[in-house]
């Protein structure tokens, strides 16, 4: 069990979600995306940093053939609000033109960062395209995204954890937190 003690996990507010309960969710994600995609091969783009954690857990609940590949890309900058300006920081390698293409990210804020992302790759003419992504934070939108999959929706607060950071710091945490 994490120590709530501990220097790196001083400035934790609250619990939001235990990891159990998100691993229950992950696994029933898996599971409908084994069932949707069922007899097609699938090329999985995560979203660096955030959704690294996500989707170790995720992919090995999706049974399916599946390449995957990475893109880094964001939106933000130290700040906790989307500063609309996206940048790339890493290009995948993958030929995406006739593949089923899966994106994974780790929340969805503004849906500025997908709604570019999304455009980007339906321009190199993919078989399909998908978006699934942990949390889906709706009071702050400013462009809407077709969203396929949802692990939770979540209220307007700043979360770390399970791969999501604040200035780099708690992704190793197990459990979704807000901040004090
Ligand atoms: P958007 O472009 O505003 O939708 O921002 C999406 C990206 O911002 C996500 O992929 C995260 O990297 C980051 N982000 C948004 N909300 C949070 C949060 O509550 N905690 C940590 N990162 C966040
Ligand atoms: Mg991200």
């Amino acid at each position: 069990m994490t120590n709530l003690t501990n220097t790196h996990t001083m400035q934790i507010d609250k619990i939001l979600l235990p990891e159990n309960v998100i691993l229950q969710r992950v696994q029933e994600l898996g599971c409908q995306i084994t069932n949707d995609y069922h007899g097609k091969d699938i090329l999985l783009i995560c979203i660096l940093k955030g959704a690294l954690v996500f989707l170790a857990d995720l992919m090995r609940n999706i049974d399916a053939n599946f390449d995957l590949d990475f893109i880094q890309i964001s939106s933000y900058g130290n700040r906790t609000e989307s500063s609309g300006i996206i940048t790339f920081h890493h290009e995948f390698t993958t030929d995406v033109s006739g593949r089923n293409v899966l994106i994974i990210d780790d929340i969805i804020d503004s849906g500025l960062t997908l709604h570019y992302l999304r455009e980007y790759l339906l321009s190199r003419n993919p078989l399909s395209l998908r978006t699934c992504v942990l949390f889906d934070k709706p009071a702050r939108r400013k462009k809407h995204v077709e969203i396929n999959y949802v692990g939770f929706e979540i209220p307007d607060d700043f979360v770390v954890g399970y791969g999501l950071d604040f200035n780099e710091k708690y992704r190793g945490l197990r459990y979704i937190a807000t901040l004090k």
